[in-house]
């Protein structure tokens, strides 16, 4: 199974490059600039000792891949998404965007849809099932590979078997997968969010993160 990341070269979804591609799962970092995808994969290599990870112009790391996963900033989601409808069709998307404004406190941005995860379901169309997953762990702590995850991974999605395949990734890097339910659960995810920010900020902390107790 290969997994491409799109927008691989920035923090959440290097850090999951990193962390799969220590778990022997073959990985495709995307990017607008084919030379910054390809220094991203040589860097994760370098840190992984094998050579798991190539590096390609997001539209050809999605044809490749088994599974897409879009880590790209809000602003710049719905319009990678539509740009690699085609390239994504039968396979999985996985969808981590939090549409999120800084400022005072953060708040979700609305979308009409009900979510960034329903916006690319309502672009890609039933061949692509989309899965929102990853959405409360923050970047460092992917990146600080040598340590466990401890947070749950929240995944939400209407297609079982894309949610299957998602579930295994997450066991994959070590952690727990919880099924939240159906894709219009997403935006309750994206609030989680929102919340973890600014607790991090309250409380002055950088690590806060959910894990379920009780199960
Ligand atoms: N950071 C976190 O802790 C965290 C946690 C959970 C979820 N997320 C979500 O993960 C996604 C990525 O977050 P991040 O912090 O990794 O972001 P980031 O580092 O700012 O950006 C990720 C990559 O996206 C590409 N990119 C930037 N602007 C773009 C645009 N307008 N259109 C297309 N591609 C663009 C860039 O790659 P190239 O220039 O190489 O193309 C960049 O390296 C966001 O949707 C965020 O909400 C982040």
């Amino acid at each position: 199974m290969r997994v491409a990341i799109i927008g691989g070269t920035g923090k959440e979804g290097f850090g999951l490059a990193m962390r799969w591609a220590r778990a022997g799962v073959d990985i495709i970092i995307g990017s607008r600039d084919a030379q910054r995808a390809q220094d991203a994969a040589g860097k994760a290599n370098a840190a992984v000792g094998a050579p798991r990870v190539t590096g390609m112009l997001n539209p050809a790391a999605a044809a490749e891949a088994d599974i897409v996963l879009i880590s790209v900033p809000f602003e710049g989601h719905r319009a990678m998404v539509a740009d690699l409808k085609d390239a994504m069709a039968g396979k999985v998307l996985v969808d981590i965007t939090v549409p999120v404004a800084f400022g005072g406190v953060p708040a979700v941005v609305p979308v009409p849809e009900g979510s960034a995860a329903e916006a690319a379901q309502k672009l890609l169309g039933p061949r692509t099932p989309v899965v929102a997953a990853f959405q409360t762990i923050p970047a460092h702590l992917l990146a600080d590979a040598e340590k466990p995850l401890e947070g749950d991974v929240f995944i939400c999605g209407d297609d079982a078997q894309a949610k299957a395949r998602v579930v295994e990734l997450v066991q994959q890097i070590g952690t727990r997968a919880i099924d939240c339910g159906p894709l219009s659960q997403t935006h309750t995810l994206e609030r989680m969010t929102v919340l973890l920010l600014y607790l991090n900020r309250r409380l002055k902390r950088r690590s806060l993160t959910y894990r379920l107790v009780g199960l």
